[in-house]
C-alpha cells in the first residue's frame, strides 16, 4: 500500500480524562482487508465481532494496555489485538479501544479483518490468528505537513532519537515494548519528542524489525516535518515537536533482583598455536607465574612481557579500580590460569572475569585501541520495571562516568557511580579503560561501550560490555566498593607505598 499522507492537525490536550470529543478526532486511520472476506449482517461472525467491541470498553485486566482477545468458534471465530500507546492508564485506554472499535467496524462495513490506529491506540481483528505474527500490511504513514526550518540538523536529531528509542522499545519485555523520549534539535533550542511501540507480542528481535521498517519508513516519508505517524500492524512510531505523551508511564512490576551471573574466560583466537614445550609456552608460564607473586601494585595495571622474539609473550591486565592490592593478584592469577587452561595452544587470547581482565598475545599491544572483536557483552536476564527511566538514568549516568574516568590520568581510569532511576530503584555502574588508553582513545573506547550496551543490553537490570581496553558494568544493586584505593597526591610522596592492607567486601569470585 502506498503511504497515504493524510494531513492532521496539532493540538495539545490534556490526557487526564479523554472525552469523545478529544478522540473523534483526525488522528483516525483505518484500513479494511479486502482480502479476508465478508461478513454477512446478523451472522454468528457479527455476533462474536460485536462481542469482542462490547468487552473492550469494559476490560478489568489491564495488562498494561494490551489485549488479545477472540470470541466464538471456527469459523466463525473473530480474532483480535488491540494496544493502548504505553502512558495510558486503564480507563482512557479502555475508552480508546470503545470507540476505535466501534468507528472501525462502522467504516468497514461486512470486512471480516481491519485494522484502526487513533491517537492512542491501535485495533486490529481478523478471522485468523494475529498473535506474535510479525507482518508489513496494512501500514501508512501520516505527517504534519509544515517541514523543520533546520532540515538536516532536525532529520539528524530524529534519527539519532528513534535509534535510541528503538533499542530501548524492543528491549522492554513482554508485559510492554514502549518508549518516549526527546532530544534537542543539532544547534537550536528546539526540542523533538519521539514515541516508539509494539504490540508486546511481538518478541525483542521481531519488535526491532518493525521499527525499523518504520524507521526507513518515516526516513523517506516525513524526515523533516514537523510531526509524524509512521503506523503498521505491530509498531508505531511518533514524533512531534510539542510534548504529546505522559511522561510517566504506569509502572511495570518490579521483578524479583537476582544475582549477575559471571561469565567464565572467554577466549579468542587471533595469532595462530604454539606447540607444547615450545619457548612460547615456556614465555607463557613466565608471565602467568608472575600475577600472584607481583609485588608492585601499579594501581591495577601491568603491562608485562617475556622472552625475545619470535617467542615474546606479551600481556596486559587489569583489575578493576576499586581493588585491593591481594584481591587483585588472586583475581589476575586465578583469570590467567583458567585462560591459559580453556585456550589450549592459542598465541593470543582474552578473559574477563568478574573483577578483572587478562590477555596475552605474540605482539606488543600496549597503547592500541582495538576495535576488533574479542568483545562481549553479558547480562542479568531481569529487566528494569520501569525502562523509560531507568535507561535514561542509566545513559546520563554513563556519560558522566565515561568521561571522568576518560580525564583519570595515567595510573588509573576508572570511575563508578550511581543514579536514581525511578521505582524507588537505583542504577550503579562502573567504567574504565586500561590505563594505557590516552584520554581520547578511552573516549571512543567507551562510546563504542555503550553503543553495544544500547543493542545487547538495554532495560536489562544488569549488564557488562567488555572489550579489549575498556569494561563497562552497571547493576541495580551496590556492586563496587565505595572507596577506591587512593591514588598518590600530585606532589609525590618519597616514602609511602600505596599499598593498603584493608579488607574489602566485595564480591567474591
Ligand atoms: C466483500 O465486499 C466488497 C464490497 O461489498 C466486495 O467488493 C468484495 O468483492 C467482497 N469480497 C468477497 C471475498 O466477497
Ligand atoms: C492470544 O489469542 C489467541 C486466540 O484466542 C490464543 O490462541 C492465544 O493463546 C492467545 N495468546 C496469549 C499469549 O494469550
Ligand atoms: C463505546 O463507544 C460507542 C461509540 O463511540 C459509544 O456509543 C458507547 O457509549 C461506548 N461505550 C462505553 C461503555 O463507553
Ligand atoms: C489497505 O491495506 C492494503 C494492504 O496493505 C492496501 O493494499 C490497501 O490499499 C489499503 N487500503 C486503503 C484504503 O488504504
Ligand atoms: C515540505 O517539504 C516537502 C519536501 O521537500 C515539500 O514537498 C513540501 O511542499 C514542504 N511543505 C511545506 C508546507 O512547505
Ligand atoms: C534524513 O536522514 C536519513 C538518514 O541519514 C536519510 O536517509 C534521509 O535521506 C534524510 N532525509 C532528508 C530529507 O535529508
Ligand atoms: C527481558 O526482556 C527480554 C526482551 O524482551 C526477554 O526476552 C526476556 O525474556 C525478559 N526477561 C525476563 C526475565 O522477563
Ligand atoms: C604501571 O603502570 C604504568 C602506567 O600505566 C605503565 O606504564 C607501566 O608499564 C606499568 N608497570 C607494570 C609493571 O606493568
Ligand atoms: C609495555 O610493555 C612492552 C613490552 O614489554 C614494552 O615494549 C613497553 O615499553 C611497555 N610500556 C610501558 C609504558 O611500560
Ligand atoms: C593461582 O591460581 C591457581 C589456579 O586457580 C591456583 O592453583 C594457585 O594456588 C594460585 N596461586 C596462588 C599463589 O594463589
Ligand atoms: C589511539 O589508538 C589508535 C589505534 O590503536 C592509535 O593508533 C593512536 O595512536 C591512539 N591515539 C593516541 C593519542 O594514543
Amino acid at each position: 500500500m502506498g503511504s497515504s499522507s493524510t494531513t492532521f492537525l496539532l493540538f495539545l490536550l490534556s490526557l487526564t480524562t479523554l472525552t469523545l470529543s478529544q478522540l473523534k478526532d483526525v488522528y483516525f486511520v483505518h484500513n479494511c482487508s479486502d482480502t479476508s472476506g465478508n461478513y454477512t449482517a446478523n451472522s454468528p461472525y457479527e455476533t462474536n465481532l460485536n462481542t469482542i467491541i462490547s468487552r473492550f470498553a469494559t476490560l478489568t485486566d489491564f495488562n498494561y494496555g494490551f489485549s488479545n482477545l477472540s470470541a466464538g468458534e471456527s469459523p466463525d471465530k473473530v480474532y483480535s489485538i488491540a494496544l493502548c500507546r504505553g502512558d495510558m492508564n486503564q480507563a482512557d485506554c479502555n475508552t480508546c479501544l470503545n470507540y476505535t472499535a466501534t468507528e472501525l467496524k462502522q467504516f468497514c462495513p461486512g470486512n471480516k479483518a481491519a485494522t484502526a490506529w487513533s491517537q492512542f491506540c491501535l485495533v486490529r481483528y481478523a478471522n485468523r490468528d494475529l498473535y506474535g505474527q510479525l507482518e508489513n500490511d496494512p501500514r501508512t504513514c501520516v505527517f504534519n505537513p509544515m517541514n523543520a526550518s533546520n532540515r538536516d540538523q532536525f532529520n539528524q536529531t530524529l534519527n539519532e532519537l528513534v535509534n535510541e528509542l528503538s533499542a530501548e522499545a524492543a528491549a522492554g519485555g513482554p508485559l510492554r515494548k514502549y518508549a518516549a523520549g526527546n532530544a534537542m534539535v543539532i544547534g537550536s533550542s528546539q526540542t523533538v519528542y519521539a514515541t516508539m511501540q509494539c504490540t508486546p507480542d511481538m518478541d525483542q528481535q521481531n519488535c526491532f524489525t518493525c521499527l525499523n521498517f518504520a524507521i526507513k519508513e518515516y526516513q523517506s516519508c516525513c524526515s523533516t516535518r514537523l510531526g509524524c505517524r509512521v503506523l503498521r500492524p505491530n509498531c508505531v512510531l511518533r514524533f512531534e515537536t510539542n510534548q504529546f505523551y505522559n511522561q510517566i508511564a504506569a509502572p511495570l512490576p518490579s521483578p524479583p533482583p537476582s544475582p549477575t551471573t559471571s561469565p567464565s574466560p572467554t577466549a579468542s583466537d587471533t595469532n595462530g598455536n604454539y606447540t607444547p614445550n615450545s619457548a612460547y609456552q615456556t614465555n607463557l608460564n613466565t608471565i602467568i607465574s608472575q600475577f600472584p607473586t607481583l609485588t608492585d601494585f601499579n594501581y591495577s595495571f601491568f603491562n608485562l612481557s617475556a622472552g625475545e622474539s619470535p617467542d615474546k609473550v606479551y600481556s596486559s591486565a587489569l583489575c578493576r579500580g576499586d581493588l585491593t592490592q591481594d584481591r587483585c593478584y588472586s583475581c589476575l592469577n586465578y583469570t590467567a590460569t583458567e585462560l591459559e587452561r580453556l585456550c589450549p595452544w592459542n598465541k593470543a587470547a582474552i578473559a574477563w572475569s568478574e573483577l578483572c581482565l587478562v590477555r596475552y598475545a605474540n605482539r606488543d599491544m600496549y597503547g592500541l585501541l582495538e576495535d576488533l572483536p574479542p568483545r562481549n557483552c553479558a547480562f542479568n536476564e531481569q529487566n528494569a520495571s520501569n525502562p523509560a527511566q531507568f535507561n535514561q538514568a542509566l545513559n546520563d549516568l554513563l556519560n558522566e562516568l565515561s568521561a571522568k574516568a576518560a580525564a583519570g590520568g595515567p595510573l588509573r581510569k576508572y570511575a563508578a557511580g550511581y543514579a536514581p532511576a525511578g521505582n524507588l530503584e537505583r542504577v550503579y555502574a562502573t567504567v574504565q579503560c586500561t590505563p594505557d588508553m590516552t584520554q581520547e582513545n578511552c573516549t571512543t573506547c567507551l562510546d563504542f561501550a555503550m553503543r553495544e550496551l544500547r543493542l545487547c543490553c538495554l532495560g536489562r537490570m544488569g549488564c557488562r560490555v567488555l572489550r579489549p581496553t575498556c569494561v563497562l558494568r552497571f547493576e541495580s544493586n551496590l556492586f563496587y566498593n565505595e572507596i577506591a584505593v587512593p591514588l598518590p597526591s600530585p606532589p609525590p610522596s618519597p616514602t609511602t607505598s600505596p599499598t593498603p592492607k584493608g579488607k574489602t567486601s566485595i564480591l567474591s569470585l
